[in-house]
């Protein structure tokens, strides 16, 4: 059946031992949605800026390889969360930018209903590096483009990345107000 609506598919991240991360053929990482590209400027170091932050709050040093290896290998595990929702979109949408649009408005309504019941939830790109082994674990269909996913659970307050607040450029910068008085 052709929806054309976001779909998700729901597993619980923990009865699959046996998957392993995958060498990365050529060296780029196998996500599926189209002209996926790097963060530069502005952008580039803002990511740079929380990754820091993160790792401060965590107390890994920037020469610690081994725990900033077991960093990424948590996010691909999806934070070890009991579940992770992979957020898909019908394949026939993939050059439709209002459906990307439309699936990341879906995905944010998830978060936010998961917290009004208590959940705690990361949306987490890192987690569909690996597109293929999700598609193979989650069993998506070929009609799907994996677009994200959610790790979901109950918060741990006591996890110190947990308090990390990322850094808000001022409403000034971004947004004009036009015929509004002051
Ligand atoms: C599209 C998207 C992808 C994300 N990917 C990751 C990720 O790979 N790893 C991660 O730790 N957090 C990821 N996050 C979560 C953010 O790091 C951040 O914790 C969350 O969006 C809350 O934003 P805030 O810190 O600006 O309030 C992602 C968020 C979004 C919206």
């Amino acid at each position: 059946m052709n929806t054309h609506k976001p779909c998700s598919a729901f597993w619980n991240a923990r009865p699959a031992p046996a998957v392993r991360v995958r060498a990365i053929p050529h060296g780029r990482l196998p996500r599926e949605i189209e002209d996926y590209s790097a963060y530069e400027g502005e952008h580039r170091k803002r990511q740079i800026e929380i990754a820091v932050q993160l790792f401060e709050a965590m107390g890994i040093e920037r020469h610690d390889a081994e725990r900033r290896q077991d960093w990424v290998m948590r996010g691909f595990r999806q934070f070890d969360a009991p579940v992770s929702i992979v957020v898909c979109f019908d394949k026939s949408l993939l050059n439709n930018t209002i459906a990307h649009f439309d699936t990341g408005a879906m995905t944010y309504g998830l978060v936010l209903a998961a917290w009004s019941k208590g959940l705690g939830a990361v949306i987490n790109g890192q987690g569909i590096m690996q597109s293929p082994v999700v598609r193979e674990v989650a069993d998506i269909p070929d009609d799907q483009v994996i677009l994200t996913c959610v790790a979901l659970g109950w918060p741990d307050d006591g996890f110190v990345a947990n308090s990390v607040v990322s850094r808000r450029r001022p409403i000034s910068h971004v947004t004009r107000f036009l015929g509004f008085d002051d």
